[in-house]
């Protein structure tokens, strides 16, 4: 329900007596008056649309099917142009960004789609060598190839990862109630899965459930527990929480680890793509799954942020639409 605002409301009142006395006795004062109310309303956050509305309905009331007279036409185009001028700047500044945006978009996606078929090359042919020359080559040599191809396989997981972030910016945004709990647990579950060697403790809060969209939430939990179970692998009783506190009355989800946590110093950085604070032969990746959230996070509208301290721990929050 929207209740009246009261700010609007008066305004609205002031404007109609204002254009009234201009209509009944032509006065320049009048005009000068509304004019005034006008440039008053920019400044409480009662934007050029509803202005126009306003303006409108007093005109409706004061004239009724009558035409305005041209005086007081050609006022309100005067007295509201810079106005107009302004959101119409907005606007096509606002249109030229988002068309750089997607042509940016469009063309990290096709050229980390090309350098794939390259490398593919590049892999299988090192692979044939290093088989064909496996008698002739000595152990110095071999290294070499091995090097090669671990190269080559790293490049490509920085590729497939690029994609993936690529991919999220032009997916269409499905909006459905999603339980995040439940995704929480199952990808605890595989993390587990595919190293039974490692133990992990986990606490999932039940029931945190938004409106959002389920395979980008699943990404975007990938990618925060994947990160836990990775930087805990170095301590004694490794631990992971996901949770939701309550914060000026916005749910904040969060995802909370006791590992090896950052210094704050570099928090915002790693939200960019390729950031890393830990050396890839201590924790193994590609600096792009929390470039990845932070995009799933902002397009549903949401924040993102991170609390830590060195040997700390990490917990990072974020908000979706409530369901
Ligand atoms: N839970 C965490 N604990 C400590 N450091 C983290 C954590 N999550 C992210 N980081 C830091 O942020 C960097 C970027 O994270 P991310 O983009 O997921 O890349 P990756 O996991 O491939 O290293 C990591 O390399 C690490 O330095
Ligand atoms: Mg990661």
């Amino acid at each position: 329900m929207t209740r009246p605002d009261p700010k609007r409301a008066q305004l609205e009142h002031e404007y109609s007596t204002a254009l009234r006395d201009c209509v009944a006795g032509g006065g320049e004062l009048a005009l000068s008056h509304a004019y005034e109310l006008g440039r008053m309303a920019a400044g409480t956050g009662i934007g050029v649309v509803e202005l126009a509305a306003i303006h409108d309905n007093a005109l409706k009331e004061v004239l009724g099917d009558a035409a305005p007279p041209d005086e007081v036409d050609q006022f309100f185009a005067e007295a509201l142009s810079p106005y107009e001028m302004t959101h119409r700047g907005f606007r096509e500044a606002n249109e030229r960004l988002e068309s750089a945006v997607r042509e940016l978009e469009a063309f990290s996606y096709s050229v980390s789609h090309d350098l794939r078929a390259p490398l593919r090359t590049i892999s299988a042919f090192t692979q044939a060598l290093a088989e064909d020359l496996r008698h002739q080559l000595d152990e110095r040599s071999r290294d070499h190839l091995r090097r090669v191809l671990a190269a080559a396989a790293r490049m490509s997981d920085l590729i497939d990862a690029l994609l993936e972030l690529s991919r999220i910016s032009r997916s269409q945004l499905g909006r459905h109630r999603v339980d995040m709990s439940a995704i929480a647990v199952s990808v605890i579950e595989e993390l587990r899965r595919r190293d039974v060697t490692r133990r992990l403790g986990a606490t999932v809060a039940p029931d945190l459930i938004v409106e959002a969209d389920g395979r980008l939430v699943r990404i975007l939990f990938d990618n925060l527990i994947g990160n836990a179970w990775k930087f805990t692998a170095q301590v004694v009783s490794p631990h992971v929480e996901i949770g939701s506190i309550l914060s000026d009355g916005e749910q904040v989800f969060f995802v909370r680890d006791n590992g090896a946590g950052f210094d704050m110093a570099f928090a915002e950085r790693l939200f960019a793509p390729f950031q890393r604070l830990h050396s890839d032969r201590d924790y193994a990746g590609t600096g792009i799954g929390l470039a990845t959230v932070r995009r799933i996070v902002e397009r549903h509208g949401g924040r993102i942020w991170a609390d830590s301290a060195p040997g700390a721990g990490a917990t990072f929050y974020f908000t979706l639409p409530p369901a």
